[in-house]
């Protein structure tokens, strides 16, 4: 039988309000329940009051999960920085996982602010996400 085409989708977004950890932790939680259902994969980081999020898995599932992440009240200014489809997934162990910007940034110095929200660090961003399982 033919495997329904993989995609990957990241955007960034800015936080409505500044999250403590604990919403953070709810936040993870509630999504990577829901991804475990969906075959949904993905990272998601923190810093400065923005988020970036990579989620990958059935084409369906990650475009209907990306019309409702896209009203999630949680957060605004929410921008695409890349979809396309994928041989193969690039987080396959994590349901959602969660990283502080500066846990990454520890190990590539060079990528130390690019979670802002400003268009030209979306490379230096989309490179800093992809080094998460490395
Ligand atoms: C930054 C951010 C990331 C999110 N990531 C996910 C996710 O990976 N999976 C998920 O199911 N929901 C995620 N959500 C929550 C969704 O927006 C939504 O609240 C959730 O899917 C439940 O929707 P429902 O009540 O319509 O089923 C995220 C929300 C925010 C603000």
């Amino acid at each position: 039988m033919n495997q329904p085409q993989l995609i990957s989708l990241s955007y960034i977004s800015k936080a409505t309000q500044d999250m403590g950890v604990l919403a953070l932790m709810r936040l993870t939680d509630q999504a990577s329940q829901l991804n475990q259902k969906l075959a949904i994969t993905g990272v998601l980081f923190y810093e400065n009051q923005h988020f970036g999020q990579t989620i990958e898995g059935p084409k369906k599932a990650v475009m209907l999960l990306w019309e409702k992440i896209q009203k999630d009240p949680r957060h605004q200014n929410v921008r695409m920085l890349e979809v396309g489809d994928i041989e193969a997934r690039r987080f396959p162990a994590w349901s959602m996982r969660f990283f502080l910007a500066k846990e990454i940034v520890k190990k590539m110095p060079q990528l130390t602010g690019v979670l802002d929200g400003l268009p030209e660090h979306d490379d230096e961003l989309l490179k800093l996400m992809r080094s998460a399982n490395s």
